[in-house]
């Protein structure tokens, strides 16, 4: 398996034996590549209750002592963590944090307004703001030190969780060495600190702005301060994992997309966009009237079928299928898949197969334009399937629609020519030490005068330059 973009290698071979399945045995782990959204029904969906639980990695063991709730085994001590995160993440609870992504959306246009040239850096800002505050209460430059620790952990993360980077996730019976000759476990260790020391980060912050009275009542305030009923996770550590892992998983998943709308602005400038405008400039006037919002949901289809097509165009959080284990011995259409095989959304393969999706390649929000448009997670697995799903996908759909929106009205995006975007081959995961340099080359420009006179009458006023606005109260609905 390939370190370097395994997804590549995964759909090729899935296209060369075109069957819905494929086995492959990494080191001595079963894996089951579903290469069709048929089987991913079947099993990850109808048989979810088994196809649930994660593989042994040594980033779940080690690295997280098992605090990484995305790495949890399926059991109770997943069903607590979950839950403390639900409470945050589901119904009405996620739509409370709408007047903040509409403050953090309308800093990131005025920056794009002011310095395009760095586009890429606000939108990190966006990100990283609206999750920081959405856990913390407090907003985010984008670059602090606290959340560059928080990124080097989930880059620490990231990279040790690629297959085939440790021998013990190919052969977990390695574990059975005495513990001085497990010659992974002082690196994970120290990686441990790391982690936890960069998730503590913020906690500190949150204590010190309590000292000083000004922190404001938020989801980590009241998470630090009451008990829940779970023993798991009122360990001080594992609190630390809820609210540094929520960040984690909120912030970079939410600005690929982000990103991934950038490049298929820039690089199919002509056919979905002037339909996506039309029905912007139908709800919020030809010429930069007033910016789009939360009210216009249900006016705004086409956005949300864009937010889809972003998700299945390049699938980036899991192009090979964040891998779920099974947990009791089953049997499918012929096939026997003992207790502890790894299986997998083969992601990238079928979301560029012509047998799911006609014309894969093109961006085609159209295709979505079906019964299932308002249902989020339907007709693509950018979320995961089954009990696994993404905890944050309200949020995540509340981000996207706002500043998906606001971009396309306000904005146009072109390529360099000299530099075009090989969209296939988007990194959006940057190499070590990169985090801040651009995925890819685009020039942004706004759309009009007018649009330009909206954004410094509606955005000017919320830009904020603090490294960690501590003091800057945000309105809560
Ligand atoms: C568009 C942005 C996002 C995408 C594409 C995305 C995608 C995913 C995927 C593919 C998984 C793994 C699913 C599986 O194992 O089958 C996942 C899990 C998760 N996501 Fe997201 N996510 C996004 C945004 C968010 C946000 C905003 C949050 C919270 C603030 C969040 C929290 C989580 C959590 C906690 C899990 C772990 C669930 C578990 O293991 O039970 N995600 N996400």
């Amino acid at each position: 398996m390939p370190k370097d973009f395994p997804a590549e290698k995964t759909k090729e071979w899935a296209d060369s034996l075109g069957s819905e399945m494929m086995y492959l045995r990494l080191g001595g782990t079963d894996w089951v590549f579903l290469n069709s959204s048929r089987v991913v029904e079947a099993l990850m969906e109808k048989r979810s209750a088994i196809y649930s639980s994660r593989p042994y990695t040594m980033v779940g063991e080690v690295v997280s002592r098992e605090h990484r709730l995305v790495l949890q085994d399926y059991g109770e001590r997943w069903r607590d963590t979950r839950k403390a995160m639900t409470n945050l993440l589901s119904g009405r609870s996620a739509d409370q944090f709408r007047p903040m992504s509409d403050l953090e959306s309308r800093q990131c246009l005025y920056e794009l307004l002011e310095t395009p040239d760095k586009w890429w850096l606000h939108i990190i800002r966006f990100t990283a703001s609206f999750t920081v505050n959405m856990v913390f209460g407090v907003r985010e430059h984008g670059h602090s030190d606290l959340f560059q620790n928080l990124s080097n952990a989930q880059d620490i993360f990231l990279r040790n969780m690629q297959p085939g980077m440790w021998l013990v996730d190919a052969f977990p019976q390695l574990r059975n060495l005495p513990k001085c000759l497990q010659w992974w476990r002082p690196y994970g260790n120290r990686m441990y600190e790391y982690t936890r020391n960069a998730f503590k980060g913020y906690y500190d912050l949150m204590q010190s702005n309590t000292d000083k009275g000004i922190q404001p009542e938020c989801f980590s305030t009241k998470f630090y301060r009451d008990p829940t009923k779970s023993a798991w996770v009122n360990d001080f550590d594992a609190k630390l994992f809820v609210t540094g892992g929520l960040i984690e998983a909120g912030s970079d998943s939410t600005k690929n997309q982000l990103n991934l709308l950038i490049a298929a602005m820039a690089t199919d400038p002509n056919t979905w966009i002037a339909k996506a405008r039309e029905e912007l400039d139908s709800v919020c006037g030809k010429n930069g009237e007033r910016l789009p919002t939360y009210n216009d949901w249900d006016k705004l289809p086409y956005i949300q079928a864009i937010a889809k097509e972003t998700m299945r165009w390049r699938p980036n959080v899991s192009p090979i299928g964040f891998p779920h284990a099974l947990t009791q011995d089953d049997e499918f259409e012929g096939y026997r898949f003992p207790a502890g095989t790894v299986v997998t959304i083969n992601h990238w393969a079928i979301s560029l197969n012509p047998k799911e999706y006609k014309d894969p390649n093109k961006f085609d929000p159209d295709r979505f334009m079906n019964d299932d448009l308002w249902k989020p997670m339907a007709g693509h697995y950018g979320y995961g399937a089954g009990r696994r799903a993404c905890a944050g996908f309200r949020v995540a759909q509340n981000s996207m629609f706002l500043m998906f929106s606001r971009l396309i009205y306000c904005f146009d995006v072109a390529e360099d020519p000299t530099d075009p975007i090989d969209t296939y081959h988007i990194r959006m995961t940057p190499p070590p030490g990169k985090a801040y340099d651009p995925p890819f080359n685009a020039r942004i420009r706004v759309r009009s005068a007018a649009h330009r006179r909206l954004i410094l009458a509606e955005c000017k006023e919320h830009y904020t330059d603090e490294e960690v606005a501590t003091d800057f109260p945000v309105s809560r609905a």
